[in-house]
């Protein structure tokens, strides 16, 4: 979360994240529920009071945009969400004239959400501001990786290890999936990835997760199931020969989820594909989908990440680096 080569300290990705930056954030998530609970919800944290979070989202988003919005505010931050379809990217500005102009500005938090993998460290190499990555293209979405985890602790106690994790759906094209096993993994859990082998790379192997072609094996034990949707815009060409085989031979039914644990977690980042990747008796079935908690959760977390950046920035500040976790 600190690099001596970006100015300031930032949230790009899980994967050269360390276990205990994760775990500090999932403390730090903990603190806040707790405190938040106290709260009426006219009644609003001061910890950013003074700072401004841009939000500049290249690509739709329901939740991740809103959430951080809701979450900056809880803090007593001041948000501007850059409107990108009328902005000047629209009359040909580059990113980094873009960034070079709302650096002049000062915001302390940027959130990017950019089409293209390696988006965020780039601009984060141009800004004093803090960087927080909210989807680049096929490569990460560490947030909703933090939420997902975040999520399974409350239900499955603090310690994921060697938890049975299935990741099930579209992972070729899936930042979540990435973030989510580069995350997991670092935490100790045992992540199955199942897709058709036209959406799921062989070289997803490396990371240490097993792969398997057929669904109801894959959940076989599971303790927490998460489907992903066909990221159909990402698509170049066809990958699957129908949308009903598709749910027929990978979607998530009863029938399949009785395969996994008896009280398995039923998740789903959003936005969600009813019929294609999930039927709907499982995405709203009480006490084990946790799809919407998950959003709750969204803001927690990412209130969470806002507290701990802008505790690193105060030392950042106070020229005590060496004081960061390394
Ligand atoms: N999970 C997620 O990234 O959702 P949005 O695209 O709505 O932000």
């Amino acid at each position: 979360m600190f690099q001596h080569d970006i100015p300031a300290p930032f949230l790009l990705g899980t994967l050269d994240m360390q276990r205990h930056h994760a775990e500090a954030i999932f403390e730090r998530a903990e603190r806040i529920e707790r405190q938040f609970a106290g709260l009426r919800t006219s009644e609003l944290f001061q910890e950013l009071a003074g700072k401004t979070v841009v939000n500049l989202f290249y690509e739709n988003s329901t939740r991740t945009r809103t959430s951080f919005e809701i979450a900056a505010k809880r803090l007593g931050a001041m948000v501007i969400n850059m409107d990108v379809a009328t902005s000047s990217v629209g009359k040909g500005e580059t990113l980094l004239d873009t960034a070079a102009t709302l650096n002049a500005m000062q915001p302390d938090f940027l959130v990017i959400r950019h089409p293209f993998a390696g988006a965020p460290k780039l601009l984060a190499r141009k800004v004093q501001a803090s960087v927080i990555n909210g989807g680049d293209g096929t490569h990460e979405h560490p947030t909703q990786a933090l939420l997902d985890a975040y999520t399974m602790r409350k239900h499955l106690g603090k310690d994921l290890s060697n938890r049975v994790i299935v990741i099930a759906g579209d992972i070729r094209h899936s930042r979540v999936a990435r973030s989510n096993i580069w995350l997991l993994t670092r935490l100790g859990a045992r992540v199955r990835v199942v897709a058709p082998p036209t959406l799921l790379p062989g070289e997803m192997g490396q990371f240490g997760v097993d792969l398997f072609y057929d669904m109801r094996k894959a959940v076989e034990g599971a303790d927490v199931v998460m489907m992903l949707r066909l990221q159909r815009e990402r698509m170049q060409g066809v990958f699957l020969p129908s949308q009903s085989e598709y749910f027929r031979y990978f979607g998530l039914s009863d029938t399949v989820l009785a395969r996994a644990k008896p009280h398995a977690l039923v998740m789903h980042p959003g936005p969600m594909n009813r019929g294609v990747e999930i039927e709907t008796s499982v995405a709203d079935l009480e006490g084990r989908s946790v799809i919407e908690e998950q959003v709750h959760m969204g803001v927690i977390t990412r209130m969470a990440i806002f507290s701990v950046l802008a505790e690193q920035r105060r030392l950042v500040a106070e020229n005590r680096s060496e004081e960061l976790m390394a």
